[in-house]
C-alpha cells in the first residue's frame, strides 16, 4: 500500500457473517428456511424413519440410494477400515486425562493422515475411499478414545455390527437393544448433512486449497467444537441439568434472556421458522423419556421453546433435544458433539469430494476498515544507533 492516490475500489455488497451469502453450488442438501431439509432431493423425515446411517451416508457420497447389494458392500467395507493404527492408539494414550473428546477426535483425524495411501491423491475414486475410511474411523476415535481416557482397554472391532450398534458396542462391551439401534440410526441421519453450515464450509475452504481430505476434515471437526455449532448440544444438557423441572423453566428462561445470554440450542442462521430436525428429535426424546423413565426433559424443552417463541421470536434447534437424548443414552455430555461429528463427517467427505471435482479456490475478500493510508516513518532511536 502506498499513499499515492488510487482509484478507490468499488464498494462491495457485505454481509455480516456472511448471513445469506451464497457462497457455492452443491447438489448434496438443500436446506428449507422454512423448516425443510432434504440430502440429494430425499426428504429427512422419510429417510429418518426407514433408512439406515449407512445407506444415507452411500446416498450423500455417491449421489444415489444404494441397491441391497451395494449397501451391504458399502456396509462391510466401512466396517472393514474401523480399526485404528496402533500408534494412533498409542497418541490417544499420551494425552492428558483431561483432553475433551473433540479435541482428542480432532487430533486422531490428523494423525490418521499419514496412515491413508491415498492421502494425496484427490481423484474421485480416491476421495471416496478416503471418505469410507473417515467415516468408519470416526466412531473409533471416539469409543477408544473414550475408554482409553478411563483407563479401559478398547474392545476388539465386531464387523458383524453397523455404525450405530457398534457405537454402543465399542463404549461399553453391549450390543444395544434393536429399538436403541433404530433410535441411533435416525439421530445420526439427522445429523449427516446440513449444507454450508460453518464446520462444513471449513472442510471446503481447506479442501478448495488442493490440501487433502484428512487435512479439511481436521479444520471442520475444530469449527464444530464451537458453542456457536456443535458444541450446544453439550452446553444445552448443562441448562437443563440447571433447570431440573418443568416448572422452573420459564423463570430461568426470563432471568436468562434479562441477562442477555445466548441459550444454547435456540435460534438458526437459516430455519427462521422452525428447525426441520425437532419434531423428529423431540419425538425421539418423548419415547426415550417414556422408556427411562425420564419424561421430564421434554416437557422442560418445551416450556422453554413456548416462553423463547413469546419473547424473542426465536425457535428451538436440534441440540436442544438432542442434549437429553443423549443423556437418556447414556452418553456421558462430553461425548455429545463427537457422536454429532461421527454422523456429519459423511456430510463434510461428501462435500470434499463435491469440492475437489469442480474445485476454485474459496478466497472472498474483506472490507478494510482500518487506518487510511499513511506515510512511513523510521522510528526515532534514543541511543542514536
Ligand atoms: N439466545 C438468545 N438470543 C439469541 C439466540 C439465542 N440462542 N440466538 C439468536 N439470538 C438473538 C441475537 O442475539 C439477535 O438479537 P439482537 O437482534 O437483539 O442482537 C437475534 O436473536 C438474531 O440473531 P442472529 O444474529 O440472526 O443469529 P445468527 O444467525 O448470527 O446466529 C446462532 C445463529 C449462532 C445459531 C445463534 O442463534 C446462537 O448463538 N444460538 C445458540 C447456539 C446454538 O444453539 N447453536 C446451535 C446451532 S444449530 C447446529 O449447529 C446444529
Amino acid at each position: 500500500m502506498t499513499t499515492e492516490t488510487k482509484t478507490p475500489e468499488a464498494k462491495p455488497a457485505y454481509s455480516p457473517g456472511l448471513a445469506g451469502v451464497i457462497a457455492g453450488e452443491t447438489e448434496i442438501c438443500w436446506v428449507d428456511p422454512n423448516a425443510g431439509l432434504g440430502y440429494r432431493g430425499y426428504d429427512i423425515h422419510e429417510m429418518a424413519e426407514k433408512a439406515n446411517f449407512e445407506e444415507v451416508a452411500y446416498l450423500l457420497l455417491k449421489g444415489e440410494l444404494p441397491t441391497v447389494q451395494q449397501l451391504e458392500e458399502f456396509s462391510q467395507a466401512l466396517a472393514a477400515e474401523r480399526a485404528l493404527p496402533k500408534e494412533v492408539l498409542e497418541m490417544m494414550r499420551l494425552l492428558p486425562k483431561k483432553t475433551h473428546p473433540m479435541d482428542m477426535l480432532r487430533t486422531g483425524y490428523s494423525m490418521l493422515a499419514p496412515f491413508d495411501p491415498d492421502l494425496n491423491d484427490h481423484s474421485h475414486d480416491a476421495n471416496i475411499r478416503k471418505a469410507i475410511r473417515l467415516i468408519a474411523k470416526t466412531t473409533t476415535l471416539i469409543a477408544d478414545g473414550q475408554r482409553i481416557q478411563h483407563g479401559e482397554n478398547p474392545l476388539p472391532e465386531r464387523p458383524e455390527l453397523k455404525m450405530a450398534g457398534n457405537l454402543f458396542y465399542k463404549l461399553n462391551g453391549e450390543v444395544p437393544q434393536d429399538w436403541k439401534i433404530r433410535m441411533m440410526d435416525t439421530i445420526f441421519i439427522l445429523y449427516a448433512d446440513h449444507e454450508f453450515n460453518a464446520s462444513t464450509f471449513a472442510a471446503r475452504v481447506t479442501a478448495a486449497t488442493l490440501a487433502d481430505m484428512y487435512a479439511a476434515v481436521t479444520s471442520a471437526c475444530g469449527t464444530l467444537k464451537g458453542p456457536l455449532h456443535g458444541g450446544a448440544n453439550e452446553e444445552s444438557m448443562k441448562m437443563l441439568d440447571d433447570i431440573k423441572t418443568p416448572d422452573r423453566a420459564e423463570s430461568w428462561m426470563m432471568d436468562a434472556l434479562a441477562k442477555k445470554a445466548k441459550i444454547m440450542g435456540f435460534g438458526h442462521r437459516v430455519y427462521k421458522a422452525g428447525d426441520s430436525r425437532v419434531p423428529i428429535m423431540r419425538e425421539i426424546a418423548r419415547d426415550l423419556g417414556k422408556r427411562v423413565g425420564k419424561e421430564d426433559w421434554v416437557p422442560i424443552c418445551e416450556k422453554l421453546e413456548a416462553t423463547m417463541e413469546r419473547e424473542k421470536k426465536l425457535c428451538a434447534n436440534v441440540d436442544l433435544y438432542a442434549a437429553p437424548v443423549f443423556t437418556m443414552l447414556k452418553f456421558p455430555p462430553e461425548l455429545n458433539t463427537p457422536i454429532f461429528a461421527a454422523s456429519r463427517v459423511a456430510g463434510w467427505c461428501a462435500h470434499v469430494v463435491e469440492q475437489q471435482d469442480h474445485n476454485r479456490l474459496i478466497r472472498p475478500r474483506s472490507l478494510y476498515t482500518g487506518p487510511a493510508a499513511r506515510p512511513y516513518k523510521t522510528p526515532s532511536r534514543s541511543n542514536g544507533a
